[in-house]
């Protein structure tokens, strides 16, 4: 009786499908339009929300439900039954369907999978078991049976250890990309893949492998990427994997890597050994293609291979066009190093302890577009004169470098990008004599560096520099973009400092330099948009007029008092953020700034900092407590003294006519009696 009914209504809910199915294209519009199709219902419909029908997708994730919905429809190909409390992994519990092509069962509770399960989902081609029990599984040494179909499985996060893995992956034929992430794996095993021979993808992270057997990966013939990152492997010797292109051997403990020595060609294009224990650099293979290396965060002392000086032999990277060995103890890098590195684009040696950089011979790095040289203590830098050719951005940031040639960045024919801050630098001034070689000498302190005529650079840092002045015209023939010259306490800018600089100029920094007063007029910069000055000391507001083109202005923690009506009227239609908090603002002059505040688009993210004085409370008064009238209660009292006088005038004046008229009429009334 009751399988009767059950079976009416499923015939009932599949011609209700084929239907819909026949519609579907019809609606498909209206489908993504609307809510979407009718919701399918979990087995307790009465208590649960439904699942989420996309035309033969059906999102049922986290719905606390135990198994797939039983009606579902017929030719579903994703099922997601993610963070749901699905326990054990049946045909009951998936519906009796088999023609998934995506099953998502991530994080549920499975603890068991009913035997070839999968060998006739022949279309099964991603399987996600993340986030599960199937260590429980695996502790009962059954085998789940063939993936027969299964590309991509992820078995990360089940507290699988060492040789569980096999009862998923014995006979997997068909699968490409397999992540074991985020397991208890101490060990690969010599046989861990057999059962998997088209494996093109391997994760690995995230495990406390201290081991690899010999050959665990030489059956996979089409293995390109291999993620072995975050776990404790200390050493790889007789790295051998020719077919391999990308290698993540990131937070071990490396400390050696070592290549076979053959000149067998290697694939390899990726290789990732930051945060390892590496004390030399690593030997790579001979023959190679690499183009990516990250060796940060290790222990390197020099560029040296080995310890011995015999082990230096030459390893040509010509390929390569990313290195990155910050955070590491170097003290030099010898030019030689560089040699043959003809392709690469980015050098990263911040954070080392490098005090002197040289690149003297032509056509050395002759690719190299940035380098990042930051946090080092660089005494001298030095590029020779037909070198750096394509340099776009050089960071040298934290260097205490105080002296430099003075030409150094002219002869940089590509520089875009300065970045300066935190050193000692001094600017050379540049006078009309300059263009006299003969006096350059007398002309300018020693060790100077000059930023007039590069064409190229936009963007230049020298925050932090101890800069005492900065002389007239030094910018001239330089189209900066941005300039940096905040935390420079007693900066002392000449009136013409920036010119030059008046079509290219966008933003400007200037905070933090105790400035008191500004005597460059920052009107004559036609382009800037972006100005901060502060933590100042100013008293009154640059002056602006109508052809300004403002759009954010920090006046942050000055003296302001009053700021000048027509700057603000003049700044109100471009300004599109205004930074005024901590100033002593007087309540009562600035009612142009209140109502600019309050009308017009200009956005304040500081309003709750932004209070000003009132004679009237012993507190500043936060800006936008303010109103008009607590400030015209002044003019309304004279107000009415004025007309009270005028009130009591025009009565006095009334009575004595009042009077007179009396008395006239009296006198008349006494001779009209008479
Ligand atoms: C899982 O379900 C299958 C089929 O419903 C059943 O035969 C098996 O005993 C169950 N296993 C566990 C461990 O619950
Ligand atoms: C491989 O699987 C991981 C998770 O298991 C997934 O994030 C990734 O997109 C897959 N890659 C490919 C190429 O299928
Ligand atoms: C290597 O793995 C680490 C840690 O998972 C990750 O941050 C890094 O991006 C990976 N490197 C590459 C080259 O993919
Ligand atoms: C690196 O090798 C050179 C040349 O063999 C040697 O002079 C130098 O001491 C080595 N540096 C280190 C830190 O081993
Ligand atoms: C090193 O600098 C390069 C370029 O500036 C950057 O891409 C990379 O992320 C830096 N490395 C680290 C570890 O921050
Ligand atoms: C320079 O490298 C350091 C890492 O050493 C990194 O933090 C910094 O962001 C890099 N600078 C730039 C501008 O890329
Ligand atoms: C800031 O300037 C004032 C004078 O305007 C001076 O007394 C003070 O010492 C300066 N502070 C610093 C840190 O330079």
């Amino acid at each position: 009786m009751i399988w009767s009914f059950s079976h009416i209504y499923h015939q009932l809910i599949m011609s209700t499908m084929a239907v819909l199915q026949l519609l579907v294209p019809l609606l498909a519009s209206c489908v993504v339009a609307s809510t979407g199709p009718p919701p399918l219902h979990p087995p307790h419909p009465q208590h649960l929300p439904p699942c989420q029908v996309v035309q033969v997708d059906v999102f049922c994730s986290d719905l606390s439900l135990r198994s797939a919905p039983v009606d579902l429809p017929p030719g579903v190909q994703t099922l997601d039954l993610s963070r749901n409390q699905v326990q054990n992994l049946s045909q009951e519990t998936l519906a009796y369907h088999s023609d998934f092509h995506r099953l998502n069962l991530h994080s549920n509770r499975i603890h068991f999978i009913q035997p070839d399960l999968f060998k006739d989902m022949m279309d099964l081609k991603v399987l996600d078991l993340s986030k599960n029990h199937l260590n429980v599984f695996a502790l009962s040494k059954i085998n789940i049976g063939p993936l027969t179909a299964v590309e991509s499985l992820d078995l990360s996060s089940n507290g699988l250890y060492t040789g569980m893995s096999d009862y998923f992956l014995a006979d997997s034929p068909s699968l490409t990309n397999l992540s074991l992430s985020s397991n208890s794996i101490t060990k690969i095993a010599q046989n861990a893949f057999i059962g998997s021979p088209s494996l093109v993808k391997i994760s690995l992270h995230n495990n406390v492998i201290l081991e690899i057997e010999n050959g665990a990966f030489d059956s996979l013939h089409h293995l390109t990427e291999l993620d072995l990152s975050k776990n404790s492997i200390t050493c790889i010797t007789n790295f051998n994997l020719y077919k391999l292109e990308v290698l993540n051997l990131s937070k071990n403990s490396i400390g050696l890597f070592q290549s076979a020595s053959t000149d067998n060609w290697f694939n390899l294009l990726y290789l990732d050994l930051s945060e390892n224990k590496m004390l030399y650099f690593p030997s790579l293979p001979r023959s190679n293609v690499l183009e990516y290396l990250d060796i940060s965060r290790n222990r390197l002392q020099s560029t040296n291979v080995s310890g011995s000086p015999e082990k230096r032999a030459k390893v040509i990277l010509s390929k390569l066009q990313f290195l990155d060995m910050s955070y590491n103890q170097l003290k030099s890098i010898p030019e030689s190093f560089f040699c043959f590195m003809s392709s690469l684009k980015v050098l990263n040696v911040s954070n080392n302890c490098i005090d002197s950089f040289t690149i003297s011979v032509d056509g050395l790095l002759p690719s190299v577009k940035v380098i990042n040289l930051s946090f080092n203590s660089l005494q001298s830098l030095t590029f020779g004169e037909s070198t750096m050719q394509t340099l776009e951005k050089l960071f040298l940031q934290g260097n205490n470098l105080a002296t430099l040639d003075h030409q150094i960045f002219q002869r940089l024919p590509s520089i875009r990008y300065l970045q300066l801050q935190q050193n000692n630098l001094i600017i050379c001034e540049t006078g009309e004599k300059q263009h006299a070689p003969s006096d350059q000498n007398q002309e300018h302190p020693p060790g100077c560096v000059s930023f007039s005529s590069v064409p190229t650079l936009h963007f230049l840092y020298l925050s932090e520099n101890n800069l005492q002045t900065l002389p007239a015209n030094i910018f001239a023939n330089t189209p900066l973009k941005l300039l940096d010259l905040s935390l420079n306490p007693g900066l002392d800018m000449d009136k013409d400092s920036l010119t030059g600089l008046e079509h290219s100029l966008v933003h400007l920094l200037l905070s933090e330099n105790n400035i008191s007063r500004l005597n460059t007029d920052l009107s004559l910069l036609k382009s800037l948009k972006h100005v901060d000055l502060s933590t100042n000391q100013l008293t009154s507001l640059p002056t602006w007029n109508k052809e300004s083109s403002i759009e954010s202005l920090n006046l942050q923690n000055n003296n302001l008092v009053t700021l000048d009506y027509s700057t603000m009227v003049a700044l109100e239609h471009s300004l599109k953020t205004l930074y005024m908090g901590s100033n002593p603002l007087n309540c009562c002059s600035n009612l142009g700034f209140l109502h600019m505040v309050k009308r017009s688009a200009v956005v304040v993210p500081d309003i709750e900092t932004v209070t000003c004085v009132h004679k009237d409370f012993s507190e500043p008064v936060n800006i936008e407590r303010l109103t008009e009238g607590m400030c015209h209660e002044s003019g309304t009292s004279t107000y009415l003294i004025v007309c009270l006088v005028a009130l009591i005038a025009v009565i006095i004046m009334l009575a004595l006519l009042v009077k007179r008229c009396l008395s006239r009429k009296r006198k008349r009334n006494r001779s009209f009696t008479a």
